[in-house]
């Protein structure tokens, strides 16, 4: 079967070409799509068997001084309720993940000024020096060289940093125009010159995006060698200019999941949030198509409703200790477990 073909070759080269992206993209055959999925949780489970990574995330500030189109935490979305957690709060979490077994805390916020490289140093040294054996994360946007230096040298291992976008004139169209892609993709080049293990990605389905833009993320990843690429559905946030956008599709991420994991076997994966925010399943759905990471939310209850990206997030409601109960159960059902590592890359 010309199919079965296709995937095999997907496989064998791990490279594809734009035509049988876009094959892959239209075909509703779910024969296909099973067997596309089916083959790059192959690939995933010869490498990471059929173990999950945890993440504990915690989102500790949304404040934002970046006006991202697509972002419901944009600076002008004036309905967003506004927090920021202190140095205090996010060690209560982190201490509290540990406890929950959780070995890699991934601190995420808006570019919050407010944060100083000293205050992050400082965050920093404080989780290293309490639990030296977890790997910390973290997703805080640009800033400089010579501070991605600093964190990294105060015990940050790993950072994430989608691209958004690999194509210039798509990424100015998500993006107001002090932004630039230049500086976007500096910033990633920095990072894994620094030595940080980073994360690149993209929304599914943001405004705009075609086979071209996509194809050109699958090159950009191939070529940047991320050691994680963290893909989701856009999902309209109200409140912003895209709000009345069409959300991203579930089959259309599944199906990048499970190229990504073909064309870049050892990636970490995650099932993200976003995708669970689409279907009841969309996380265990990525990992059957190829995933092998989920983010539990280790924010505090009080302020998860307002981390809200998109609309209808999940998980705002539930505790810390729900979420990994949830999540261990979720995994288990579809023959996965959840393991309490730093869930490392392996080469
Ligand atoms: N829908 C889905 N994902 C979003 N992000 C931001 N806004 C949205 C949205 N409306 C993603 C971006 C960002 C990450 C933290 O969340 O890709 O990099
Ligand atoms: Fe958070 Fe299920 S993972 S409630």
């Amino acid at each position: 079967m010309e199919e079965e073909k296709l995937i095999e070759k997907i496989y064998s080269t791990q490279t594809i070409e734009k035509d049988e992206l876009e094959y892959i993209l239209k075909s509703d055959d779910q024969d296909f799509i099973q067997s596309l999925f089916h083959k790059a949780r192959q690939v995933g489970d010869k490498i990471y068997g059929n173990k999950i990574y945890i993440r504990g995330l915690i989102e500790f500030s949304n404040i934002c001084k970046n006006d991202c189109l697509y972002c419901g935490i944009r600076k002008s979305n004036t309905s967003a309720q506004r927090y920021r957690l202190t140095e205090e709060e996010i060690m209560y979490c982190v201490n509290e993940g540990y406890e929950l077994g959780y070995r890699t805390f991934v601190l995420q916020g808006g570019e919050d000024m407010y944060y100083t490289d000293d205050m992050y140093c400082h965050i920093l040294q404080q989780i290293k020096s309490a639990h030296p054996d977890c790997a910390v994360t973290l997703s805080i946007g640009e800033r400089t060289r010579e501070s991605y230096q600093r964190y990294h040298e105060a015990g940050a291992d790993r950072f994430l940093l989608r691209h958004e976008t690999a194509d210039q004139v798509h990424y100015e169209s998500l993006h107001p125009e002090n932004m630039s892609f230049e500086h976007r993709m500096n910033c990633l080049h920095d990072l894994k010159d620094i030595g940080y293990q980073v994360g690149c990605g993209f929304m599914v389905g943001s405004p705009n995006q075609t086979i071209d833009t996509l194809y050109q993320d699958l090159m950009f990843i191939k070529e940047f060698q991320p050691h994680m690429v963290g893909i989701g559905p856009f999902i309209p946030a109200s409140g912003t200019p895209f709000e009345n956008e069409k959300a991203g599709t579930l089959n259309d991420t599944l199906k990048l999941l499970s190229i990504i994991r073909l064309i870049h076997p050892h990636v970490l994966l995650p099932a993200t949030t976003a995708l669970g925010t689409i279907h009841p399943r969309g996380r265990e759905m990525g990992i059957l198509a190829g995933a092998n990471v989920v983010m539990p939310n280790l924010s505090p209850v009080g302020v998860r409703k307002m981390y809200s990206l998109y609309d209808n997030k999940i998980c705002t409601g539930e505790e810390s200790a729900q979420c990994i109960r949830c999540m261990d159960r979720r995994m288990n059902h579809i023959g996965y477990e959840i393991v309490k590592d730093r869930g490392d890359y392996k080469k």
